[in-house]
């Protein structure tokens, strides 16, 4: 079924949801949910929002899987045994070294706010596996929607629109009082990702983002990364 733009203009009606501005300073990524699913019809309305995204030349990329319920413990099951083994199998590199100058201390900034939070010591690494892990129990959400990706060329501008998609995503749940989080770690196990879900092995797995109600009391939801000032990051000529 396609979506067409009288559907688009009163759904936009009808939705009762934050202003963008509100949605936008309202989105932070969430690490910690209750355990309430999100009910279906929401969940439908937050991916159609996302079907909204731009994407190279309409290729509209994203193949999204949700996983939820017994099905989703089922995952976070062989997730953890991957993990614990450190069998690896990523589609696409990614290696935090590779950062440098401002966006090294950027990382630096995120790791200290992230281990103060869950009152993990630099030093202990025991602390930071245990808290790494909570990647692969989805930080406790009830879903999961994986962002599965065709594979053209080098792969960048397929990654573009998947992050366009993302950011759809998260911007409609947080309108809907809802959080989530994007997780490249999730991306870490494709493979077996890949075989449980029963999906071709032509659509990569850039990442996941785990989403449902924020647990308020959360340690993990202490986090709060501010942003450099807009001349930062912006020139303006002319
Ligand atoms: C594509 C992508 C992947 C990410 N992967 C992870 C992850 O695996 N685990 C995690 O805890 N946070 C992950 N994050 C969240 C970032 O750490 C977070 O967006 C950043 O620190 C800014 O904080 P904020 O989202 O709360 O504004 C990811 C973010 C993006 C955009």
């Amino acid at each position: 079924m396609t979506i067409n733009t009288m559907q688009r203009a009163s759904e936009a009606a009808s939705d009762e949801t934050l202003s963008f501005k509100e949605a936008t300073r309202a989105r932070r990524s969430i690490r910690g949910f209750l355990d309430t699913p999100v009910p279906d019809t929401v969940i439908r309305e937050v991916l159609e929002d996302a079907q909204y995204a731009p994407s190279n030349c309409n290729t509209q990329p994203w193949n999204t899987h949700v996983v939820s319920g017994e099905k989703l413990k089922e995952l976070s099951r062989i997730l953890h045994a991957k993990n614990d083994d450190g069998a690896f199998t990523p589609d696409f590199s990614f290696d935090q070294n590779d950062f440098y100058g401002d966006y090294r201390l950027r990382n630096d900034a995120l790791g200290k706010a992230y281990y103060e939070a869950m009152n993990v010591m630099r030093a202990d690494k025991e602390g930071r596996r245990r808290v790494g892990g909570m990647n692969y129990s989805f930080f406790n959400a009830p879903h999961v929607a994986l962002l599965f990706m065709p594979s053209f060329g080098d792969n960048v501008r397929v990654a573009g629109d998947m992050g366009m998609y993302g950011q759809t995503l998260l911007l409609s749940l947080s309108a809907r009082g809802l959080g989530g989080i994007p997780q490249t770690s999730l991306g870490f196990f494709a493979e077996p990702i890949r075989e449980f879900l029963g999906v071709p092995n032509d659509l990569k797995l850039l990442f996941g983002i785990s989403f449902g109600y924020p647990d308020d009391s959360a340690p993990g939801n202490r986090i709060f990364m501010d942003r450099v000032p807009v001349d930062t990051s912006v020139t303006f000529h002319g």
